[in-house]
């Protein structure tokens, strides 16, 4: 099996490059995550954003697979598979769904939203899909699973669990009305259960014995994982390498290659450290030039130079075997573009990621030089300065770049 997935704050333009990747694989599976990823592709002019399915649907013959490590929202889920029906793709036959994910009740949602506002300043700027209150349900062996639809007595094991959220919202001052929700939820169950419910760890397996090819789409990235990510400005999952053995039953020793994605910049949506964070004109500009608004929720998202102590931080944890470069064709137009090889501490200077990122830590950069919009096929026709930034990354990672993405769809791939 192999992985592919963020090293930076989300947004590396995953949906795309698996897009790409999945002509490759008999098998594209979600690990983690749920609703809070907004996973973009474009083709012949259109663009689509995936939530929850994985990003292999628009490849003839892919086997699609949610697994046990996503978490789901009825309601969300049956608008995804409208908007892919009316593009002409049916799953039914496709998509596989673990009866093992957990489902998002529209009292998760609520209780997202009057958690976030109580913390005030200190809110992590959620995507208030109700991505936390799922997952501790499911660490706090509360929640519902995509198999308890099955079960004759599932509607009173969702009332139980809602009369509880409803004792939970009770102590929150503002009041947050989910009932006019629940009808739809509902409706989203039984949408549900009309694909193919199962469990997806042994079909996995299954599909590794028999030698198929098997890619695991990981959602958000690195420096939001939960335990190694920017805490408690962070997602609720495992966004790393080993969250896929997790989130879809295999064993780490089945893992081959690791796709490790990142932009040719940085950017970050919602609250929480951001060390190269641009707070000027060049950021406006790559902002504007990069679309760089949420895919989910529409939010402006923050933008700066690359990061390599994050960057190699990332690589470590996830120990890439290739990484992917993408929108190198946003970070053009300059004379010279700064990457941070280093931050300056109280106590000096370090190449490693420190346990806080605070607000006095100072970025150390080296300076490349600029290149134009590359309008290139191959590698040999990138611009010479684009090559050069691509050769001295992987110098400062020592990791291949093995595909370079310069535009959003799929034909502005470059592999080498
Ligand atoms: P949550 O996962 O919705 O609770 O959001 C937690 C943090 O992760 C917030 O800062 C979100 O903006 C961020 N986040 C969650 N999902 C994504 C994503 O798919 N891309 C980028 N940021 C995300």
């Amino acid at each position: 099996m192999d992985v592919l997935l963020g090293l930076q704050w989300g947004d590396e333009g995953k949906g795309k490059v698996v897009d790409v990747l999945a002509a490759r694989y008999g098998v594209v599976a979600r690990f983690q995550g749920g609703p809070n990823a907004g996973h973009s592709l474009e083709m012949e002019g259109k663009r689509y954003v995936l939530h929850t399915i994985p990003s292999g649907v628009f490849r003839p013959g892919a086997v699609n697979i949610i697994g046990n490590g996503v978490v789901i929202d009825p309601i969300i889920f049956r608008e995804e598979v409208s908007m892919l029906e009316a593009a002409g793709i049916d799953l039914h036959s496709s998509l596989y769904i673990s009866r093992k994910a957990h489902l998002i009740l529209p009292s998760h949602r609520a209780l997202d939203a009057a958690t976030e506002q109580a913390k005030g300043k200190d809110r992590v700027g959620s995507t208030l899909k109700g991505i936390g209150p799922t997952y501790m349900d499911k660490t706090g062996r509360n929640g519902l699973r995509v198999g308890d639809t099955e079960l004759p007595d599932f509607k009173a094991r969702y009332q139980a669990l809602r009369d509880k959220h409803c004792g939970i919202l009770a102590q929150y001052p503002t009041e947050v009305d989910f009932a006019q929700h629940e009808e739809e939820w509902f409706k989203g169950v039984e949408c549900l259960r009309e694909y193919q419910l199962a469990d997806t760890e042994v079909m996995v397996n299954g599909y590794l014995d028999r030698g198929e090819s098997v890619l695991a789409e990981g959602a958000q990235g690195t420096m939001l994982d939960i335990d190694f990510g920017s805490y408690p400005f962070v997602t609720s999952s495992s966004t790393v390498c080993a969250g896929a053995c997790i989130g879809l039953g295999v064993a780490p020793a089945r893992v081959g290659r690791v796709y490790g994605i990142f932009k040719a910049y940085c950017t970050r949506v919602g609250a929480g450290p951001f060390p190269t964070e641009l707070h000027d004109a060049t950021g406006e500009l790559l902002r504007e030039a990069g679309h760089e608004f949420g895919a989910t929720t529409g939010r402006p998202r923050r933008c700066g130079w690359l990061d390599l102590v994050a960057l190699r931080y990332a690589i470590m944890l996830n120990g890439v075997t290739d990484l992917i470069m993408t929108k190198a064709d946003v970070l053009s137009g300059f004379d010279a573009v700064r990457v941070a090889t280093r931050y300056l501490l109280h106590s000096g200077e370090t190449r490693t990621l420190p346990y806080t990122l605070d607000s006095d830590l100072q970025p150390l950069y080296d300076e490349c030089p600029g290149w134009q919009t590359p309008n290139a096929s191959t590698y040999g026709e990138l611009p010479g300065n684009l090559q050069h930034y691509v050769a001295y990354l992987e110098r400062e990672t020592g990791v291949p770049i093995s595909m370079i993405s310069v535009g959003p769809d799929r034909s502005q791939t470059i592999e080498r």
